[in-house]
């Protein structure tokens, strides 16, 4: 019988303790990206429940670039790239987020995505949200409409799901 998503992230998946900082324990992922299998099952996995229901998919600088590209390649469509401030040469949307300390800023090319496109928002890990959140209102900033999001870890504890309000979130494993 063929191993689970859980037992295949559990398996490949690293934990470090104490990184970043002390009393935190880090599920770093990758390991799993390395894996021919793992990549190609987690993709598959993280898309699944949103076949059919997308145009495009959008990933969120850095680790979710990796979800995304190998996503759209493997479903046959293009692939947006949301970045930190300062890294798109182009007219952009900007949106800022809090996190743990002060905030960042993720922005959307103006032009990457036409009004309507449905898009699927990809990255590594839903933690509180902020990252996720601010990425959906780039997309509505642009006209676009957002159909789920997926990732790979859901850290449940941190209310990431709550703050998404009606957005469709499918997550492989919750840590
Ligand atoms: C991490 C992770 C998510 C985000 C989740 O990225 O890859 O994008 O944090 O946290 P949140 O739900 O609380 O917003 P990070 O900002 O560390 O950037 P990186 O991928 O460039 O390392």
């Amino acid at each position: 019988q063929r191993e689970s998503i859980t037992e295949l992230l559990d398996r490949l998946s690293e934990v470090v303790p104490d990184y970043p900082s002390a009393g935190i324990s880090f599920k770093d992922l990758t390991p799993v990206f390395a894996d021919a299998v793992g990549l190609r099952r987690i993709t598959d996995a993280v898309i699944e429940p949103f076949s059919g229901q997308f145009d495009v998919i959008a990933g969120l600088e850095a680790r979710g670039f990796v979800m995304a590209a190998a996503a759209a390649y493997a479903s046959g469509t293009g692939m947006v790239t949301v970045r930190k401030a300062g890294k798109l040469p182009r007219p952009v949307h900007s949106m800022d987020y809090t996190l743990e300390y002060g905030t960042a800023t993720l922005e959307l090319h103006r032009d990457d995505v036409a009004p309507g496109t449905r898009v699927l928002i990809l990255d590594d890990v839903l933690a509180t949200g902020g990252t996720v959140g601010s990425a959906v209102k780039l997309f509505e900033m642009a006209g676009a409409q957002v159909v789920g999001i997926g990732v790979v870890l859901e850290l449940s504890a941190l209310g990431g799901r709550g703050s998404l309000g009606a957005n469709k979130v499918h997550s492989l494993q919750l840590v």
